[in-house]
């Protein structure tokens, strides 16, 4: 059978509790706080990744998206040279939603798609 591809869908470790060096590079960090207050602002800054991955012109992060569960809330697209492969958002959450998985996936010009999670708590 053949192998999978790495534009074939969202690209996952091989081992999450020991992530390779390219793993490492490709998997987007999320920074923001762990709690956050229903109906006030507050900011997400997305990282690719925990080892910075290069912005060249033949090798670079062409864009980052962020959703709240499945729902769709930013996305930013990137240029090489002359950015870094991170951004920062400024969200607002509702207080339907006692906690929320934060989702960030960006693609790779070579490495295709990659995703990092982060739960956060939302308080009334
Ligand atoms: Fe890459």
């Amino acid at each position: 059978m053949a192998e999978k591809g790495p534009f074939c869908g969202i690209n996952e470790p091989a081992d999450p509790a020991n992530l390779t060096e390219a793993e490492k590079k490709h998997i987007p960090v999320i920074e923001c706080p762990d709690t956050v207050k229903a109906g006030e602002p507050f900011q997400v800054t997305i990282k690719v990744g925990e080892i910075p991955h290069v912005m060249e012109e033949g090798h670079h992060i062409q864009w980052l998206e962020l959703y709240s569960g499945q729902n769709y809330n930013a996305r930013v697209d990137l240029t090489p040279v002359f950015t870094r492969a991170e951004a920062t958002v400024v969200l607002v959450k509702g207080g339907v939603h006692h906690d929320i998985t934060l989702r960030a996936i960006e693609r790779c010009n070579l490495h295709g798609m990659w995703e990092g999670t982060r739960k956060i708590a939302i308080e009334e």
